[in-house]
């Protein structure tokens, strides 16, 4: 059983660096691009069967030490019946952004609404066999709300800044539903077998310190809660804020997943011993040769060396474009440049 990933969430010792790969499963693949030529992606998401196969695709070719359910940050709003669609990032009807739309918002339980979830990491947690640990994930509420208030992925996400200030309690009551409606979807992921739970909070950087704490912060707290209530590890992943880590980590998450702009040795002295950190390779660097990502993969461990704590990753997801050869040079490079002495882990 390899619980080296569990392991380095809770900070106990471990023989080597464990490494996963935001968005593993996805278009760099032949495999995946096999599957999604015949069926859609939503399609893909909502058949327990496919989603547990793509799930899987990354493990059989790499050496992985975590795998990562396959859905989107957006699958649990089927619980609020909004509709959408995927070109390739999710596209919302109509936009959110009234206080009567806010209003009409009620979600139905996870386990209803998206049992399919719950199925996919049951028939997961059967195949793996205690090989390799099962992954969860949440969006946070305010990166959700940025695309529901926007309507699409849009750099600066204007449409929720701006509601944030014309109509503050209207974010405020929006948050608060999705947030325990993510609370309600990470207990379901849990109780179906999910061993630790992402969540990922891709737009919070867009706010500033102050706005991240009274809006974006408290709703992200209530599932870091929810998370360890159930007592498995919660990985908070907050990208492109260094300016907001500090606060992030504050939310006590087990683990900080931090973005590729920050280096690790940076992030460890702003937020103390107590938290362990993911990254945080630029998903750039597989790009490069063999013998870069080599060099950049020792940067990476060489900034937390001996800081109990860590799970190697992107720094970001990878792109569609990624050569496998890279992906296998950066596993390979985690494994020879990480490894410590036996003695030093019993
Ligand atoms: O990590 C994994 O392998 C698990 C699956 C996963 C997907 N999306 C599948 C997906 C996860 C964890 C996500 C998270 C997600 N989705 C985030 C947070 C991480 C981040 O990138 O910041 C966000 C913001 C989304 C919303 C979303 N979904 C976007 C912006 C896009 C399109 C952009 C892109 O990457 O092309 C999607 C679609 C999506 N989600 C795809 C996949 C594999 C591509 C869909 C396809 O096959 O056409």
């Amino acid at each position: 059983m390899n619980d080296r990933f569990l392991r380095a969430c809770r900070r106990e010792p471990v023989d080597r660096t464990p490494v996963w790969i935001m968005r593993q499963a996805g278009r760099y693949l032949p495999e995946y691009r096999d599957i999604r030529s015949r069926v859609g992606f939503l399609t893909l998401c909502r058949t327990p069967e496919l989603a547990a196969e793509v799930t899987l695709q990354p493990l059989r070719r790499f050496a992985l030490d975590a795998a990562i359910l396959f859905a989107d940050i957006m699958t649990p709003l089927d619980a609020f019946d909004i509709a959408m669609t995927f070109d390739p990032g999710p596209k919302i009807a109509t936009p959110i952004r009234t206080r009567e739309a806010v209003d009409r918002l009620h979600a139905r339980p996870a386990a209803e609404a998206v049992p399919y979830v719950a199925e996919t990491l049951r028939r997961l947690r059967r195949e793996l066999d205690g090989r390799t640990p099962l992954i969860g994930f949440c969006g946070a509420p305010f990166t959700i709300a940025a695309y529901l208030v926007q309507g699409e992925g849009k750099d600066g996400f204007g449409a929720l800044k701006r509601l944030l200030f014309e109509q503050p309690a209207t974010v405020q009551v929006l948050l608060e539903k999705l947030s325990e409606a993510m609370a309600d979807y990470v207990r379901m992921q849990i109780d179906a077998g999910a061993q630790a739970i992402q969540i990922f909070d891709s737009w919070a950087g867009i706010l500033d310190p102050s706005d991240y704490r009274r809006y974006a912060m408290p709703a992200v707290a209530h599932i870091i809660d929810a998370v360890k209530e159930r007592g498995v590890p919660a990985i908070y992943f907050l990208n492109g804020a260094p300016h907001l880590l500090e606060l992030g980590a504050s939310t006590c998450p087990d683990v900080l997943g931090v973005c590729w702009r920050t280096p690790l040795d940076d992030v460890a002295r702003r937020v103390g011993p107590r938290i362990a950190l993911q990254g945080n390779l630029d998903p750039h660097v597989l790009f490069g040769t063999p013998k870069m990502i080599r060099e950049r993969v020792a940067d990476v461990l060489q900034r937390v060396e001996g800081r109990p704590g860590h799970v190697m990753n992107l720094g970001h997801g990878i792109l569609p474009e990624t050569p496998i050869a890279s992906v296998e040079a950066l596993i390979d490079a985690v494994h020879d440049c990480s490894r410590v002495p036996a003695t030093r882990t019993s």
